[in-house]
């Protein structure tokens, strides 16, 4: 490089640097307006606290209520009464008018007896104790569904179409976020529940669904090839443990079993 590029691209790093650090700025000037703009909107004083201390303070009441948000997946509307478009100006933080928010302290309650009567005789000598929180169930949906409980419902209302539309569906929403698990075995796991069910087509449904998100499963190639079996197709049943052996030759379960099949 000359030593008049390497000038150059020394000051553009520079400036690169500088822009940067002007964003840097921007972005906490507006998040400590905004974290102040939403704290002055929010009494003082607490009216109706049943669980939480009556004398907590104001930034710790709020962390914990950001904390129920993020748990839950929904908006502080969602527990206290008031319009979100006008502010928080509008809200009457202190109404159990709302049921979620009667559900949430029976919830605190919960917690609370979990951890301080429940989980503190558990002997944890060598390690620090873990608490349980709200994320700890709920980790960002109201109910703490299971995707496997929600794809068999989907299953039991309306066979493997609807299943593949609301595998599809959870999959565009939340894959990427700690809510569910979008994992190479929930699809053979769940294909395995429906083959046990008697459904052939909607098992091999199941793992077809599951080999477009991962093509080169082998044991999804091999769960494949057991359907197959299952429904007499020997030439599908080999085609498919091939592929598993393609995949896995370390697997040697894999290759004897294909093996068997071509009767060697
Ligand atoms: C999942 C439901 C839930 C969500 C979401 C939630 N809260 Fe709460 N909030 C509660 C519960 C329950 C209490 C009462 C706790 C108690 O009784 O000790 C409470 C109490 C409060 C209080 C005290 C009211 C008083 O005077 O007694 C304030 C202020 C408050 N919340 C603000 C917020 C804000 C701001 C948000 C959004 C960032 C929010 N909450 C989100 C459930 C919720
Ligand atoms: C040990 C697991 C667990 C923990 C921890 C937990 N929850 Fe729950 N929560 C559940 C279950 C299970 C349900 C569903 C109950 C039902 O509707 O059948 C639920 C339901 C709720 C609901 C009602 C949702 C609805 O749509 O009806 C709210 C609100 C809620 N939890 C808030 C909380 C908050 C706030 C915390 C933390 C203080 C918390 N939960 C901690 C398991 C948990």
């Amino acid at each position: 490089m000359s030593l008049n590029k390497t000038i150059q691209s020394r000051l553009s790093t520079i400036k690169k640097r500088g822009q940067i650090m002007i964003f840097a700025f921007a972005f906490v000037f507006l998040m400590l307006a905004s974290h102040s703009f939403i704290q002055a909107q929010i009494p003082d004083k607490f009216e109706n606290l049943k669980v939480l201390p009556k004398d907590i303070e104001k930034s710790k009441l709020v962390s914990i209520m950001k904390k129920f948000t993020s748990a839950l997946g929904v908006r502080c509307v969602n527990c206290h009464v008031g319009d979100a478009s006008i502010g928080f100006s509008s809200f009457n933080f202190a109404s159990d008018e709302k049921e979620l928010k009667t559900k949430a302290r029976f919830m605190l309650n919960m917690v609370n007896q979990i951890n301080s009567e429940l989980l503190v005789n558990l002997n944890t000598s060598e390690r620090e104790k873990l608490k349980v929180q709200c994320v700890t169930c709920h980790r960002g949906q109201r109910r703490p569904v299971l995707i496997s409980d929600t794809l068999m419902s989907a299953y039991s209302n309306g066979g493997i179409d609807t299943l593949v539309a609301e595998f599809k569906k959870l999959r565009e929403k939340y894959y990427g976020s700690h809510t569910f698990d979008f994992g190479e075995r929930v699809l053979i796991r769940i294909g395995s529940q429906i083959q046990d069910l008697g459904d052939m087509t909607g098992a091999i449904g199941a793992y077809r669904l599951n080999a477009a998100y991962f093509p080169e499963s082998s044991m999804n190639f091999a769960q494949l090839a057991f359907v197959y079996l299952e429904m007499g197709d020997t030439t599908s049943a080999v085609e498919n443990l091939e592929n598993a052996v393609k995949h896995s030759p370390e697997v040697s379960w894999y290759k004897m079993q294909l093996d068997k099949l071509k009767g060697k």
